[in-house]
């Protein structure tokens, strides 16, 4: 069958269920990932033809696209800042709004690097220009840690960015921290697994940390009627909701653990619900913990909160 009629196949067939732009996404998405075709394919070879065995895994694809599952769990891959991750039903699909935070983290370690760097240069030196930096960034070994760690996004983009940084990610979830090993071996990470569940208030780790960052699960039931089908009906439940009754269930838990595994002035970084911000911000204020920051995400909703441990 000619590439173009499998095309035309996919919008008939998906047109009634996603935008024209989507369906052209995740055609061409496709044919990159099984058969290693550019996008621009059709534009320099209109003709193009494919064997029945080609053919196969596209109408696959396209039979559980129907069905609404994610892409990304079809493929098996992911993309999150300049990584490549593998995902399955086991874990979350990474979201733009998670890199925000991760950048926020490498953009307040390369502050704090600049300043340190500055002060142990001598005041002759300091006093050129700021663009100098006598000591490399990331120099210093940062013991960070990635709570609820799902395909390890979060943790393998911090391992690779602060690269003497030393990293432990912790999942009460078996099936995530299998899915998460692979992607650090993939991107070849060091990090630490640990397979725990947070909300045990027992948790004891002979650790502590000077960052500890969190995406917990955060969104209510009563949000559920809200959420997207391909969301609710593929992605892990036990990683999206908490009760109505007490949805900063896991925000108090990590602050518990902080308490004990934050080091002072250790800072803690987290995602958040984008209904909760004052709320979420509120629970900090109130205990030992000072700086406090909230930040939207590109869509302008509130989605991050920082606070440092006095
Ligand atoms: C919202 S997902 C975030 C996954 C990943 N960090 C990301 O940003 O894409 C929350 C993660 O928390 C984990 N989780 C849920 N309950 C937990 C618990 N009690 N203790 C530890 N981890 C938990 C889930 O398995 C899931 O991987």
């Amino acid at each position: 069958m000619l590439l173009k009629e499998i095309k035309d196949i996919f919008h008939k067939e998906l047109g009634d269920i996603y935008p024209k732009e989507e369906v052209d996404s995740f055609f061409y998405a496709c044919i990159e990932h099984y058969l290693k075709l550019e996008r621009f394919i059709l534009a320099i070879q209109p003709g193009i033809t494919l064997t029945k065995e080609e053919e196969q895994p596209l109408f696959e694809a396209l039979s559980k696209l129907k069905l609404e599952k994610p892409l990304q769990y079809i493929l098996g891959t992911a993309h999150f800042m300049d990584l490549e991750l593998r995902v399955d039903e086991n874990v979350l699909i990474p979201r733009p709004e998670t890199e925000e935070l991760v950048q926020w983290i490498l953009d307040d370690c390369q502050k704090e690097e600049r300043s340190k760097s500055d002060a142990e240069r001598p005041p002759a030196a300091r006093a050129g220009s700021r663009s100098v930096i006598s000591t490399p960034l990331n120099d210093r070994s940062l013991q960070i840690l990635d709570i609820g760690t799902g395909s390890g996004c979060i943790a393998i983009a911090l391992a690779k960015h602060l690269t003497n940084a030393k990293v432990y990610a912790l999942d009460v979830s078996q099936g995530a921290l299998t899915v998460a090993k692979k992607n650090a071996e993939s991107n070849k990470v060091d990090i630490t697994f640990l397979k725990h569940d947070i909300l045990d208030p027992e948790l004891v780790l002979e650790l502590d940390f000077d960052i500890i960052v969190s995406n917990p699960p955060y969104v209510r039931e009563l949000e559920k009627e809200k959420i997207k089908r391909n969301v609710k009906d593929f992605e892990p439940a036990t990683a999206l909701f908490v009760s109505d009754e007490d949805p900063l269930l896991f925000y108090k838990a990590i602050m518990d653990f902080s308490k004990k595994h934050l080091k002072e002035n250790g800072r803690l970084y987290f995602e958040i619900n984008q209904y909760l911000g004052k709320e979420t911000e509120a629970l900090f204020k109130a205990h030992n913990f000072s700086e406090i920051e909230l930040r939207k995400d590109i869509f302008g909703n509130d989605r991050m909160l920082k606070a440092i441990k006095k």
